[in-house]
């Protein structure tokens, strides 16, 4: 409001007021001037009308001014003398009675009108406080709806939570719980009862309970001391244990949390955990050992396959492993037999078997005993398993011996060779249902590399033995075609022999001579007789080489100076070189590193090669016949020998033949002085070689490996 508004406002309700006295009087003048023609005496009573008015609405003051207005007009227009403001003395108590009822009739409808306004000035005040009261409880309404809208919206979410705690702890079969460390009374939450198999609505069990009724047998000494240790030390825990549920399951279980104090922080009073099941992750981690396991046993099966040099040796290895580090409880390997009755012959075995194996007297026949695992894997090549030992009917005839020994279920696995079956090997582990496919993959993967093994040694075993009788046949041959040798070297032979007899006879008559003279002359006897043992010594050395090469006798490696197995192949065959009139020439190297190798066959090659070069050269007439017989080092390792003559050579169309069995030239040859001398040659390790001399004849030479120096000291 403005200033001017607030100083004019009273003034104007003071005019309007008074105004209205005066009006209302004015008016009743009015009206009574009207009436004056009909009513004699002039009635004055509209003037208490105007009072009545002015007081009423404008109050008091107005009320008076209208009465004494009143009085003035009704004196000056209606009371002789009229016109005047002069009063009869009859008139006064009139007019006074009218100015006295003026007076109250202003001062009673001021009063109702104070009081009403003071009525409606209370009521107003009254309204103002309801309504100040109701906008406050309105308020308070609002604020109350408001908290109660909160509190619902509260509730809502701590439903919701509580829904989405249970929901959290199904998903993650985590379950919380509470034990009154005193009493031992304890607090489930629903996940709790679901990993124990429990109906929620049975109750929690008292700690005491749970452990006698749920946990493990094995496990409980360890719960119970857990839980013990929990309460005395009052420290955070973590226990591990199985339980075992009403339906027969076994669950594994992690238990953890924190132990209350009392608020002085004296003994624990209370155990808050929360109870988690573990059973898939103990099963992974179960399973994942397992795989490792097999992985392990596959590898160390691999390397026993690699490293293997004799069956039945790697069979028992591979159960063995099996066994160690597989962990199966028994594994054997048994062979089909192809008699009547179709039996499997074991083989192989280990681990814990007390007899079983030779027991089971399982076979490979479509009849009872032969439905086994084992006996089926043969039949089918098939894999074969038994789940579960204690219930799987095809098992029936070996139950009770193999629950005897701890079998919960077993796995047989044909050992094939083409497509053929020839045993199997068969597993026996603790657990019931311990074989699933992809174990059963694994182990038949380790099946057929043991197959494949096995036929690998048969293969090198046979192809040993092959070898074996093939290096006793070229031994016979050899020897057989060293004594035909020796037949035609017979008479050249017989007369490297009778040289040094003949001396001997010479020597002998000399020394008689000198003994029986008349004077004995002792120092030249001496002498001759020492000439007939350096001969007769001789004679012996022939026949002792001849005997040598003549004789049956085992392959023996021996560390040979080859100068001198040359040298005695030599001093056989002097008389065949004088005879063929041929000049013999050596070039032996001097400090040659020792060979590893037979004799006899040495001195056979050297013997073939030197005769086949005599043999050359006896049509040669135009050029002296040179046999070059040479030794010398050979690379870092070895010593080579060569025998180059000049005799008929080589015709390259021929080089390809010369070693072939056989192969001859020669009207009275066999054709296999050559063969025989590589296959010795090869069999020392060696190399044999032809090659035509630049000149005329042609050069056969040979190399030997050196012996080690380890060897040679042996
Ligand atoms: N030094 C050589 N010079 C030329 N040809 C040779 C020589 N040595 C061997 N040959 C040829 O190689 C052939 C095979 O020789 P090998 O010694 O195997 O058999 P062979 O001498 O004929 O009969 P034998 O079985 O009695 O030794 C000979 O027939 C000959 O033709
Ligand atoms: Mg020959």
């Amino acid at each position: 409001m403005s200033k001017f508004e607030r100083s004019t406002r009273p003034s104007t309700a003071f005019v309007l007021r008074y105004g209205l006295a005066v009006l209302s009087v004015a008016a009743a003048l009015s009206i009574t001037q009207l009436l004056r023609t009909y009513f004699e005496p002039t009635p004055n009573s509209l003037f208490f009308c105007a009072i009545v008015v002015s007081s009423w609405i404008a109050g008091l003051g107005p009320g008076l001014l209208s009465g004494l207005l009143s009085v003035g007009v009704i004196d000056y227009y209606f009371l002789f003398p009229r016109y005047t403001l002069g009063v009869n003395p009859e008139d006064v108590p009139r007019l006074a009675v009218f100015l006295v009822s003026a007076a109250s009739i202003s001062w009673l409808s001021g009063g109702q009108r104070r009081a009403k306004e003071s009525l409606r000035q209370a009521r107003d005040e009254l309204e103002l406080k309801v309504q100040e009261r109701t906008a406050e409880l309105r308020q308070i309404n609002e604020e109350l709806r408001a908290e109660i809208a909160e509190r619902k919206n509260a509730e809502g979410a701590l439903l919701s939570s509580e829904a989405q705690l249970k929901q959290a702890q199904a998903v993650a079969h985590l379950g919380s719980y509470e034990v009154d460390a005193l009493t031992g009374h304890t607090r489930w939450s629903d996940e709790v009862f679901r990993i124990l198999g429990l109906d929620p609505a049975s109750g929690s069990l008292s700690r005491q309970e749970f452990v006698e009724r749920l946990v493990h047998p094995e496990d409980r000494e360890y719960a119970m001391q857990g839980y013990d240790r929990v309460v005395h030390e009052g420290k955070l825990y973590d226990l591990e244990y199985r339980v075992i549920r009403p339906d027969g399951s076994v669950r594994f279980v992690q238990s953890m949390g924190e132990p209350i104090r009392t608020p002085d922080g004296g003994a624990v009073v209370r155990l808050v955990g929360a109870l988690l099941d573990i059973t898939e992750r103990k099963q992974s981690e179960d399973s994942l050992a397992r795989l490792n396991r097999t992985l392990q046993t596959l590898y160390q099966c691999n390397q026993a396959l690699v490293h293997a040099s004799d069956e039945y040796e790697l069979l028992q290895t591979v159960c063995r492993i099996l066994v160690e580090v597989g962990r199966v409880r028994m594994a054997w390997v048994g062979y089909r037999e192809l008699d009547r009755e179709k039996s499997i012959r074991p083989v192989a075995q280990a681990g814990y078997d007390d007899g079983y194996v030779e027991n089971v007297k399982a076979i490979w026949a479509d009849a009872e005993r032969g439905h086994g695992p084992t006996g089926t894997a043969i039949r089918t090549g098939k894999p074969s398993w038994t789940q579960n030992i204690q219930t799987d009917s095809s098992i029936a005839p070996w139950r009770t011996e193999a629950l005897k020994r701890g079998y919960g279920s077993n796995i047989s696995l044909p050992l094939m060779s083409d497509s053929a079956t020839f045993g199997a090997l068969t597993l026996y582990d603790q657990q019931p249902n311990a074989f699933n496919e992809r174990t059963v993959e694994q182990f038949t993967e380790l099946a057929d590399n043991l197959a494949y093994g096995v036929i690998a040694l048969r293969t090198r075993a046979e192809r040993s033995r092959a070898e074996h009788a093939l290096r006793e046949a070229q031994a016979e041959l050899a020897h057989v075609t060293r004594v035909m040798t020796m037949g035609e070297l017979a008479a050249s032979i017989a007369h490297e022999i009778n040289q040094p007899l003949a001396a001997v006879v010479t020597n002998a008559n000399a020394c008689l001579r000198w003994l029986t003279g008349p004077i004995p002359n002792l120092d030249e006897g001496r002498a001759a007789v020492a000439r007939i043992a350096r001969d007769g010594n001789r004679a012996s050395d022939v026949i002792g080489r001849i005997r040598a090469l003549v004789k049956k006798s085992a392959t023996e490696q021996a560390h040979l100076d080859i100068n001198e197995v040359i040298q005695e192949v030599l001093g056989l065959i002097q008389t065949e070189i004088r005879k063929n009139e041929v000049v013999l020439r050596r070039k032996l190297a001097p400090d040659l590193p020792r060979i590893l190798g037979d004799r006899v066959q040495l001195q056979q090659v050297i013997l073939n090669l030197m005769m086949n070069g005599i043999e050359a050269m006896s049509a040669v007439t135009d050029r002296s016949r040179d046999l070059l017989i040479r030794s010398c080092r050979y690379e870092s390792d070895k010593v080579l020998i060569a025998v180059q003559d000049s005799g008929t050579g080589l015709e390259t169309e021929s080089l390809d033949h010369l070693f072939t069995a056989f192969f001859t030239t020669k009207p009275k040859g066999m054709g296999m002085g050559l063969a025989i001398s590589r296959s010795i040659i090869e069999a020392h390790g060696g190399k044999l070689w032809a090659s035509p001399n630049d000149g005329p004849g042609a050069t056969f030479q040979f190399t030997l490996h050196v012996g080690s120096k380890e060897e040679e000291a042996r």
